[in-house]
């Protein structure tokens, strides 16, 4: 009987794909290979399964192009590349890989937070820079993160990883908002309060995004929310670039209306808003949140077993729709 085929759309861990290759027919993009959407989307033709992230999108035209797709296995958690309502009407399921990055994505959420808050990027930059001659008592002197107050907006795994940090590892007072307020015994886990999202805003000296991005998300920080700010707060995205109205953060952070902003993702990846790049005092990361070796693997190779398992008839592991 033949295998079913299956399209590798992004670079993969030698094991996953040899892995893969032994359940499916495969073909996957070359070392050093990428390919634009239009691309991706002719190379689907004939393939029931797909393997990408969130730099391919699944969505009406692609599915129109591709009755014959069965399953789409999204090597991220995040899942706003993937049109699920269409998805749903085409009878296409789709997968994400959630649980195996929380707690390395958290981390990184709050190194996040202690690179802007502490000004780390811009002190090394100078250090480098051979500007180093004299000690000065204020010499990129930053803003407190122990003891200071750390608010959340999305408080999914993620968001609750990075919360607990801040209040057992940092002693910070933790508010958060989210859609939903969270069971009391999470809320005490996390040590966590939950606020209105002016609330949010007004008292948080640092400020971290972690929720998912859906149109009512889109540019849930803009100016309006960025000038309830304390001029004293940073601010983290790692979340979804659409999040924040970059243009109204970059003005912001240029006329010391807040104090620092560390970005893992941005509108338009990999394109980087270019009011952002001249700024002293923005951490910029190119969405590397969960870029540990094993969280990387084991996102991978969950990708890989939803596959498998949607083929081999247990129904994928972790659905989206
Ligand atoms: C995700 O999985 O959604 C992350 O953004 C990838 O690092």
């Amino acid at each position: 009987m033949s295998q079913p085929h299956v399209l590798v759309a992004c670079p993969v861990f030698p094991e996953v794909l040899q892995r893969l290759r032994q359940h499916f027919e495969v073909q996957a993009l070359a070392e050093g290979e990428t390919w634009r959407q239009d691309e991706f989307v002719r190379r689907l033709a004939g393939r029931q399964g797909a393997f990408i992230t969130g730099a391919h999108r699944i969505d009406a035209a692609a599915l129109a192009a591709n009755p014959q797709l069965r399953i789409v296995a999204n090597m991220s958690v995040g899942y706003n590349n993937l049109d699920v309502a269409a998805m749903r009407a085409a009878g296409v399921v789709g997968t994400n890989t959630p649980d195996v990055l929380t707690e390395t994505t958290a981390d990184f959420g709050f190194a996040l937070v202690m690179a802007a808050a502490r000004r780390m990027l811009e002190a090394e930059k100078f250090l480098r820079a051979g500007q180093w001659k004299r000690w000065r008592y204020d010499m990129f002197a930053g803003r407190e993160v122990h003891g200071s107050t750390l608010g959340i907006l999305g408080m999914g795994r993620i968001g609750q990883g990075v919360a607990r940090r801040g209040a057992h590892g940092f002693g910070m007072k933790v508010i958060y908002h989210n859609r939903r307020r969270l069971d009391a015994a999470v809320e005490e886990a996390c040590r966590a309060r939950f606020v209105s999202l002016q609330e949010l805003l007004a008292e948080s000296d640092h400020l971290v995004l972690v929720l998912p991005y859906t149109p009512e998300a889109h540019h849930i920080i803009g100016a309006p929310e960025l000038a309830r700010m304390k001029p004293t707060a940073t601010i983290v995205n790692i979340g979804r670039g659409g999040l924040v109205d970059e243009d109204a953060l970059a003005l912001a952070l240029g006329e010391g209306r807040l104090a620092a902003a560390g970005l893992d993702v941005f509108e338009g990846e990999p394109r980087v808003n270019p009011a952002l790049l001249d700024l002293p005092n923005v951490v910029l990361t190119p969405h590397i949140a969960s870029a540990t070796v094993p969280t990387r693997l084991a996102m991978a190779d969950l990708a890989a077993d939803n596959l498998i398992a949607f083929f081999d008839g247990r129904g994928p592991l972790t659905p989206v729709n």
